[in-house]
């Protein structure tokens, strides 16, 4: 009885009625702290149904030990940059977790110097093999690494700006958790929109947007304000020079990169902050909520009204991150 059950479970996540189109996806820097993760939660959703791993090292591993799962997506492994373009060809989606992450007292600028020339490879790639892929940067400064793969793509000449997104969730998810613990809500029903970009001042929480709609006192606001702002160095700070966020990271690639498959499905109403290019205000990258679509973005949401405090952090935001985008513009142009 027991076996039979197990045995219907999962035959009906594998062929629930979500899963009848194809999606492919690669997943590069698929060995790391986030990678390795990340593919497992790409494994088990019935949504994909080829799984690349791409890395410089411990592919074949990875791949091995995922593809023993009885889940929907075949798993390949590939190693190094002599597979980048069998590990690319054909893939709808393209999440990039690779990268160094922060020690305590390192910004996320200063991982600049290593992750912009592995962001512009991968890019480089991209162009050559999967143009057309949706393309979701985890890697840091998410601020620069965004711009640095968008010029690369301009450059060859099959730049589509609704195709590239700096993966920024992980603030909205942060921002829902904490709320939702200050107010004794269930984080699943809360929803922050957090808008700006990814590191310190530009992280910009919308909580006079959220929903459920909540009040908190000036002092409050702040503090909370910084919290979400600061998160990240939170848990580099707790692992204590073993890494940065890699699960909760895991968690929220995943989300973004299973929206992006739901949208490219034709799935209505699929609705996500990501920092991308736009003009919504003077920063040529910025996130905001955004309506995904079968060839990436559909619409920018732009970001409604703003409390007095949160124009205050707009303002703060934006000549750090003018700062950061021409920093990754630079790389690949001078
Ligand atoms: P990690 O060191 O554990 O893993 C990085 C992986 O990238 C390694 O497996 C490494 O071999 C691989 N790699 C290195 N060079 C590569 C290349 N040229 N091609 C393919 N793979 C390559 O680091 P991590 O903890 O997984 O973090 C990865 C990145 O994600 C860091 O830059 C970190 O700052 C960033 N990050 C971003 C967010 C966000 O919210 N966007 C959150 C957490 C971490
Ligand atoms: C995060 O927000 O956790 C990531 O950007 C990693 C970091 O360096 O803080």
């Amino acid at each position: 009885m027991f076996t039979c059950s197990r045995v219907i479970t999962s035959l009906s996540r594998s062929f629930s009625t979500s899963s009848v189109n194809n999606a492919k996806v690669a997943v590069c820097g698929a060995s790391g702290g986030i990678g390795q993760p990340l593919s497992l939660l790409l494994k088990q959703s019935p949504l994909v149904t080829q799984l690349s791993l791409y890395d410089i090292v411990n592919t074949p591993g990875v791949a091995a030990d995922l593809s023993h799962m009885d889940t929907r997506a075949s798993v390949k492994g590939y190693n190094g940059p002599d597979e980048l373009k069998n590990a690319l060809k054909g893939m709808d989606v393209v999440i990039i977790p690779a990268g160094v992450p922060r020690k305590p007292g390192m910004t996320r600028d200063d991982l600049f110097n290593t992750n912009a020339s592995i962001v512009r490879d991968l890019a480089l790639a991209i162009a050559e093999v999967c143009p057309k892929a949706l393309v979701g940067i985890i890697s840091n400064p998410v601020n620069s690494t965004v711009p640095i793969a968008s010029e690369v793509l301009l450059k060859a000449g099959v730049y589509d700006p609704n195709r590239i997104f700096g993966i920024s969730t992980l603030d909205v998810v942060r921002a829902n958790a904490f709320i939702a613990e200050a107010k004794n809500l269930d984080p699943a029903q809360v929803n922050i929109p957090v808008i700006g970009g990814h590191s310190g001042v530009t992280i910009i929480p919308l909580i006079s947007q959220a929903k459920p709609s909540v009040e908190f006192p000036a002092d409050k606001l702040k503090a909370l304000t910084e919290r979400i702002q600061e998160a990240g160095t939170e848990v580099v700070k707790a692992k204590a020079g073993t890494g940065s966020a890699t699960l909760s990271m895991a968690y929220a690639g995943a989300r973004f990169a299973l929206s992006l498959i739901k949208a490219l499905n034709g799935e209505p109403n699929v609705i996500e902050c990501t920092y991308v290019r736009s003009n919504v205000t003077e920063a040529k990258y910025f996130a905001t909520p955004v309506l995904l679509g079968p060839n990436g973005i559909q619409k920018n949401l732009g970001f409604g009204k703003l409390s007095a405090f949160e124009a205050g952090l707009l303002e703060k935001a934006i000549p750090e991150l003018k700062k950061n985008i021409q920093k990754g513009e630079d790389f690949v142009n001078k």
